[in-house]
């Protein structure tokens, strides 16, 4: 099996119904109503900030494509749609592109399509320095998100069974290159512990992508002959617990945190702010429109829960993505066992106020 092959393979599974993990926490998480607003739809103001990158709009098309003339063209038109409504995009892993010329077209399209956008470059925890460089430097991306995927490595039949080295190359790709380096899951989510581990060796940025959305353990256990691994389909945190378990790097401000895995619809992005998520990642999501209705159908998908969006933040009484964080939200059911266990602070959430 080619990675070219394995690029195209992965976009045909994502974009079939059941690569959805049905168990989102989403559910367990109720803001609390206030009947007296206070505030004017016109002044909200959705703008996100990091480092030295000014988003719009805290949302951003996920790394999933590139590495294939197939997934070249979608990257082509998910570029066209990071232009027309002017949110940030990344594109999927370019290990591809860095071992063979003739696919680093299938990347560099997005600069093409959007020479003034946001871009993530995409490469994995395992690659040189010297590749992580010829990453940023494929299309002058404004970041770079290093993934971390061992669970869909060892589901993958053709995959990675050699973990070790992980954080050290990382610490070194940081220190190397010119951009800030956003650490992400792919759909697995992150634990404190996992946290503090890159905390220690500097990183400032995560995306901690969590379960709920794209399910990459079935995904690769589609691509088995056997289908051995359908038990595992379970496995990781939501991004809802992800975001609670981030709660001392958000707190703190030692780590600034994104969010992704899962997203439906414009609730779900404003609970992931409040929680005190930067941004907003969409992957699986975006994909599935585009294939099924085509790119125009997109953007305005996108524009619409750009509006929604605003509302929500007006019946909130949130004037900006930080206000987000005093309004208060109880968190019940499962999400709220899990955090009793881990000892994290539910009540804190349940009396928060403008
Ligand atoms: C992905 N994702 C991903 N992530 C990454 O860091 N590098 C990659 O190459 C890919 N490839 C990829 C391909 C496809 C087809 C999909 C759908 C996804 C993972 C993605 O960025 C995100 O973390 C997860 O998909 C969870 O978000 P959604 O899909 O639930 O919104």
């Amino acid at each position: 099996m080619t990675r070219e092959n394995r690029k195209n393979e992965h976009v045909k599974l994502a974009i079939k119904p059941e690569s959805i993990q049905p168990v989102t926490h989403f559910d367990n998480l109720s803001f609390v109503h206030n009947s007296i607003p206070e505030m004017a739809w016109k002044e909200v103001d959705l703008n996100s900030k990091f480092d030295d990158i000014v988003m719009n709009l805290p949302i951003y098309i996920n790394a999933m494509t590139g590495g294939s003339n197939k997934t070249g063209e979608i990257n082509a038109e998910l570029a066209d749609i990071a232009s027309a409504t002017g949110i940030a995009m990344a594109v999927g892993s370019q290990h591809a592109g860095l071992r063979n010329d003739s696919l680093v077209d299938t990347y560099r399209v997005v600069r093409k399509r959007n020479p003034k956008g946001i871009i993530f470059a995409n490469i994995g925890a395992d690659v040189s320095i010297e590749f992580a460089l010829q990453a940023v430097d494929m299309f002058e991306a404004n970041a770079l998100q290093i993934h971390l995927n061992a669970p869909q490595e060892i589901v993958m039949p053709d995959g990675e069974r050699n973990f070790k080295g992980w954080l050290h190359q990382i610490e070194q790709v940081i220190q190397a290159v010119h951009v800030p380096v956003i650490v992400k899951e792919v759909g697995f989510g992150m634990s404190t512990e996992t946290l503090h581990l890159l905390n220690d060796i500097g990183v400032k940025y995560v995306d901690v992508s969590g379960r709920g959305g794209t399910n990459f353990v079935w995904i690769e256990n589609q691509r088995r002959e056997n289908k051995e691994y359908n038990y595992l389909k379970e496995w990781g945190q939501s991004t809802v617990i992800s975001l609670l378990e981030a709660q001392e790097f958000i707190q703190s401000k030692k780590m600034t945190i994104f969010a992704s895995g899962g997203i439906r619809n414009p609730l779900d992005i404003i609970k992931c702010l409040s929680l005190g998520a930067k941004g907003v990642g969409i992957g699986g999501p975006i994909l599935r429109i585009l294939k099924r209705d085509g790119k125009e159908r997109v953007i305005e998908e996108i524009n619409e829960w750009t509006l929604q969006l605003k509302s929500i933040l007006t019946i909130l009484g949130a004037r900006t993505i930080s206000d987000l964080q005093t309004c208060s939200i109880v968190i019940t059911k499962d999400v709220r066992e899990w955090c009793e266990l881990r000892g994290i602070d539910v009540m804190r959430f349940a009396h928060r106020s403008l």
